[in-house]
Parts: structure tokens; C-alpha cells; sequence
């Protein structure tokens, strides 16, 4: 929905800042020593080993080692996504968001399209109360077994029949009438003017995650043909990204630690009548990678609910399919299928709320499915019939993450069809699975103990040049990383440790860079510039050494031309004098 935001913006907005402050607000700091603590709000714990750096702008639990800027706090803590945690700060340090990306450049556009729908909200609400015609409406809305307080909760609203009832609301005004075209609400006749597209309907109204009304679905009272006629895309609505009841549904999916995932709207008003209120559907679409990725930045659990009908299961297949690169991570989906021309609404009318919530705990667990519909496809009781199993399952199984859940699966494949080797490796364990034991008793290289230096005193840069020779063609992968962070943070001056760590956000070194900025070095705070200059000398010698034992490998094997010569010369020349200077310090 938005671009990229600036990073200039993130560097001042964590300048801005004070960690400690965001956090205290959520989970109350007791000063210790010159940080500040307080029992892990990630983990359960009795003694508290979280640890707030108002210096480095940075928390770590040594406990279960979560870590992060104030930005992670917010995505962990109050389950926002990085644009959500940026918005929420920058309100409270009282800074303007940027634009982001072109197609939002001078935004006035937003603003008037989810001022338009939310009056649209109000005039077809009103209509419900008070038109001529809501009598009937709210008959069908009883009959469907509604009751008044749901029907209010949910804000429906009544769509009378006329070509311009609510396109009238605008009077003359082609300013207003042209937002509301924008909006979805009215479309242009043929003859001039425009006409509304929600006629003769029960009017549900669709929230984004903030509950502002970004579009509406609007179901024909009793039978009739199209049953729903939904808003269009616009610029505020994204069927793809947008779930129906997902601003009432966050804390109770947060709460029971699942959601439920629904196809109807009528799905969701039905549970929620019955006290299911962690529920969200689709809007009319297939789940997407960003409807999945909304929902488990909530919980880790979803259970997807389908007909147990062919299309339903056709239906769950998709969902399974976009799902398995999300897993991993401790993430769960499950698949919730439903007896024959049930549907939620249905179901809990006829079974209650707690059947419906033990079917939920006895969903099938997406392993489950995937073996059980591979394995109809395949014949095990053929050798060839299991190498299928084999061929199909590959590709599915590799778009899980790397992790426990794809070595499960993967040993589950080589249980069902004895094939341990080929395409069926088993995968090495896991980078980052398991956490690393203890924060101070591991040791690091010089090249990570000067990265994490400079990232915890990122000061140092401009006090410390990165010596001449830092070969980047030498093997040893931190250089172009020191070489990086050096640069950023010796033309920032004002960086903080979390300034300098957003940066590297969604980057392979990010994981990387937290546990480096938490180590514990032990050090006073006067003893940080002469302990990265010790270790910037290290990684020179280092570099030095390696070069010239290339050189002289090489030598070994050919005759070195002048130039090389002179180039071992001059290398012997320098670590010669790096020692000497090291010697008399
Ligand atoms: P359903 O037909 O299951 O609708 O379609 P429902 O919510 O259970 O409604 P009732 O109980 O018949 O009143 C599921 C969803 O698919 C989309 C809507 O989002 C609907 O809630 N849909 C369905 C459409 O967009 N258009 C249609 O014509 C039908
Ligand atoms: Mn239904």
C-alpha cells in the first residue's frame, strides 16, 4: 500500500526518540546501573533480564534474546507491521510522515475518499432507521437471525432502491460527486451524471486495520443474481491486502493466539453473534501472501475454514499452497472443512459456539493435508507410486523456510516412501534455530568484535579511520560489512546504535548485526576508542598476513612479475611497520 519510507525520516525519528520512554509506557522501567530493566515482556520470567540502553537506543533480553530498536519494539510488542510502528512513533514525537512514492506524492486524494465513504457509511445507516423501505430489510435481517445490538455493531446499513439516493447526497457538487466516483460509490452514465452502485441491498461495511470504512459489500435482500456486489479497487481498498473485521479481530486473535479465517460476511456477523469474535474473511478473493502475513504478525496460528465440497477443497489447496512460504518460525495453518452445505453462519446457528470452537481445536493440521492429498493422488503400494509421492512433495516442501517444521515434513516424506537420498536430502540444521548460549562467554573474531564496536559506539567512526588495508577481494565476509556501517556512521554523527541497525532491516545482516550490537564487551566507557584502535590493528595485521601469504604461495608455484615484487615488498614494509608502531604504543 505505501513505498518505501526515507531513511533520513527513520534516522530522525529514532533521534527524535527516547526508547525508554516508548517502552516504559508498555512495560514499566526500573533503572540499574546506566540501563534500565524490567521482567521480559517476550518471555516468562521471574527475574528481570531485559535490558533498555537508553545510549544505544536499543533493548536486548538476555533471557530469550529478543532485541531491537524501538521501531521492532512496537512491531513485537504492539503487533504493528514497520510502517504501522514508524507511523505510531512518529505521532508521538509529533513528526509529519513522508510521502512515500510517487503514486501517494501530494496526498489530498485519501483523505477525501475516506471522508466520502464514511459519510456514505452514515447515509446508509440512517437509511436502515429511517427509510420507507428498512421495515422489509430488517425483516430479512431477523429472519437471517440478526439480532438489532450485531446488526449495530457492524454498522450495517440499508442501500434503498433508486438509481441516485445516495448520489443526490452530493447535490450539485462535481467536486464531491467526482470522490465519490473514485471511491466506488457512483459510476458515470452514458448520458451524463452519475448513478449509485449499491441499489436495493443490505450494505456491509468494509474497515481497514485502523476501522476506517475503505469500501462496502452490498447483499441482495432474499434471492437474486449477483447475491453480493462488493466496491472496487481503489486507491484506500486492495482486496488482496484488506480483510473484512480485521480492526474488531486483532487483540482477539492476539488473545486466543489464532484466527479464524471465514469466507462470508455473513460468516463473520454470524460467529461474532455467538461470541467467535477472532474471525476475519476474505473479501470475495483468494487468501493472499499479505492477508497471511497480517494475520500471523498477530498470532501464530491460523485455521482456514472451507466447504468440505470439492470447490471448498480446491479452495484450501490455494490457501495451503500460499501458506507454506510463510511457515516456519513456530507458524501454524490449519484447515477447518465443513460438512456438506454448511457454512459457518449455518453452523453455529444449528451447533452453537462451543462445537464450533472444538471443530476449530480439531482442524487439520496443514502436514495433514498436504501428505492425505498427495497421497490420494499416489499409489504407495507401487515403488514408482512412491517416487510420485517423491516428485510432488519436493517442490511443496521446499517452499517451506528452512527449519524444524520442513525437517519434520521432509522426515515424514522419507517415512512414507523410504527414499532417503536423492532430492530428498536431509537439509543441514539451521541458521539461527537454536539460540546462541550465552552473550558474553562467546567469543568473537577481531572482524566481529570490531563491528559490533562500532555499532554499539558508532561515534567511534569519525574518531577512527578503517585502516589503508582492508583487502576486499580477502575471503573474510565482514569487510564489506565494517566497510559499510564505517561509512553510514561516520557521515551520521547522530546515528544511535538503533539508527544504524534500521538500516539494515529485511537485510541478510540484520539477524547478524542485533546479537553484535548486544554482545557485552565488559568495557567502561572510555575504554571503547582504544580497544576498536587495538582491534582495527589486528584486522590489518590480519590483512597484511593474508595477502602477503598469498603472494608467496604464489611465488612457489611461478615467478613473480616486478610489479609483485614490489607489492610483497611494500606489504612486508607495512606490517613491519604496524608492528613496530604497536611495540612503542
Ligand atoms: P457466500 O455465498 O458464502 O456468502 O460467499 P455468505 O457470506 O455466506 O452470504 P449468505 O449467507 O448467502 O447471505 C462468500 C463470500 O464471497 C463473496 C462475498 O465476500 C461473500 O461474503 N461473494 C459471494 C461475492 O463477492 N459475490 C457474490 O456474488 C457471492
Ligand atoms: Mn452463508
Amino acid at each position: 500500500m505505501s513505498g518505501k519510507i526515507p531513511r533520513e525520516f527513520i534516522d530522525e525519528l529514532l533521534a527524535r526518540i527516547d526508547i525508554v520512554e516508548v517502552i516504559d509506557q508498555r512495560v514499566p522501567l526500573r533503572k540499574g546501573g546506566k540501563d534500565f530493566k524490567a521482567c521480559c515482556p517476550f518471555h516468562n520470567e521471574n527475574t528481570p533480564s531485559f535490558t533498555v540502553s537508553p545510549t544505544k537506543q536499543f533493548y536486548h533480553c538476555f533471557g530469550c534474546n529478543a532485541n531491537g530498536s524501538a521501531i521492532g519494539f512496537l512491531m513485537e510488542f504492539d503487533r504493528l507491521s514497520f510502517v504501522e510502528a514508524i507511523e505510531e512513533l512518529a505521532q508521538a514525537a509529533g513528526l509529519e510522515m513522508p510521502d512515500t512514492g510517487p503514486e501517494r506524492a501530494p496526498d489530498t486524494i485519501t483523505p477525501a475518499l475516506l471522508e466520502s465513504l464514511s459519510k456514505a457509511n452514515r447515509f446508509f445507516k440512517e437509511q436502515l432507521r429511517s427509510h420507507e423501505g428498512s421495515a422489509e430489510v430488517i425483516a430479512y435481517l431477523k429472519e437471517r437471525g440478526l439480532t438489532g445490538e450485531i446488526a449495530a455493531l457492524f454498522d450495517l446499513g440499508f442501500a434503498p432502491p433508486g438509481w441516485d439516493n445516495l448520489a443526490h447526497t452530493a447535490a450539485d457538487d462535481a467536486k464531491a460527486l467526482e470522490i465519490m466516483a473514485r471511491a466506488g460509490l457512483v459510476a458515470t452514465r452514458q448520458s451524463g451524471g452519475y448513478y449509485d452502485r449499491f441499489r436495493s441491498r443490505v450494505i456491509f461495511p468494509i474497515h481497514d486495520s485502523k476501522g476506517r470504512v475503505v469500501a462496502f459489500g452490498g447483499r441482495i435482500i432474499g434471492d437474486g443474481e449477483p447475491k453480493y456486489l462488493n466496491s472496487p479497487e481503489t486507491p484506500v481498498f486492495h482486496k488482496g491486502s484488506e480483510l473484512y473485521n480485521l480492526h474488531r479481530a486483532r487483540s482477539p486473535i492476539a488473545q486466543h493466539n489464532h484466527a479464524l479465517v471465514v469466507e462470508g460476511y455473513m460468516d463473520v456477523v454470524a460467529l461474532a453473534q455467538y461470541g467467535i469474535d477472532n474471525v476475519v474473511a476474505t473479501l470475495g478473493t483468494a487468501t493472499t501472501t499479505t492477508h497471511l502475513q497480517r494475520l500471523f504478525r498477530l498470532a501464530p496460528s491460523i485455521v482456514f475454514c472451507f466447504d468440505g465440497d470439492q470447490a471448498g477443497r480446491a479452495a484450501a489447496w490455494r490457501a495451503l499452497e500460499t501458506a507454506l512460504p510463510e511457515l516456519g518460525g513456530g507458524r501454524q495453518a490449519s484447515f477447518l472443512f465443513l460438512p456438506d452445505g454448511e457454512d459457518p453462519d449455518s453452523l453455529v446457528r444449528k451447533e452453537g459456539a462451543q462445537a464450533l470452537r472444538d471443530r476449530g481445536a480439531n482442524a487439520k493440521p496443514l502436514p495433514d493435508f498436504l501428505f492425505e492429498k498427495l497421497a490420494s493422488e499416489t499409489d504407495l503400494t507401487r515403488m514408482d507410486g512412491k517416487a510420485r509421492l517423491v516428485e510432488l512433495a519436493k517442490p511443496l516442501l521446499a517452499r517451506i523456510p528452512e527449519g524444524p517444521l520442513r525437517e519434520l515434513m521432509l522426515q515424514r516424506l522419507r517415512e512414507q516412501t523410504g527414499v532417503h537420498s536423492s532430492g530428498v536430502t536431509p537439509l543441514p540444521a539451521s541458521r539461527g534455530q537454536s539460540r546462541p548460549k550465552s552473550n558474553t562467554t562467546q567469543r568473537l573474531t577481531p572482524m566481529a568484535t570490531a563491528i559490533s564496536l562500532l555499532l554499539q559506539r558508532p561515534g567511534l567512526a569519525a574518531a577512527h579511520g578503517l585502516p589503508e588495508h582492508l583487502d576486499p577481494q580477502t575471503t573474510e565476509p565482514g569487510v564489506a560489512l565494517l566497510k559499510q556501517l564505517h561509512g553510514i556512521a561516520a557521515s551520521n554523527p547522530e546515528l544511535t546504535t538503533a539508527g544504524l541497525i534500521e538500516r539494515f532491516r529485511d537485510t541478510d545482516d540484520a539477524g547478524t548485526l542485533e546479537k553484535l550490537a548486544s554482545k557485552d564487551h565488559l568495557l567502561e566507557q572510555e575504554q571503547f576508542s582504544p580497544f576498536f584502535a587495538e582491534t582495527l590493528i589486528t584486522l590489518e595485521d590480519q590483512a597484511l598476513a593474508q595477502s602477503i601469504n598469498k603472494l608467496v604461495a604464489r611465488a612457489a608455484q611461478e615467478d613473480l612479475d616486478e610489479d609483485s615484487k614490489s607489492r610483497l615488498a611494500d606489504l612486508y614494509r607495512k606490517r613491519a611497520r604496524l608492528r613496530h608502531s604497536r611495540e612503542g604504543d
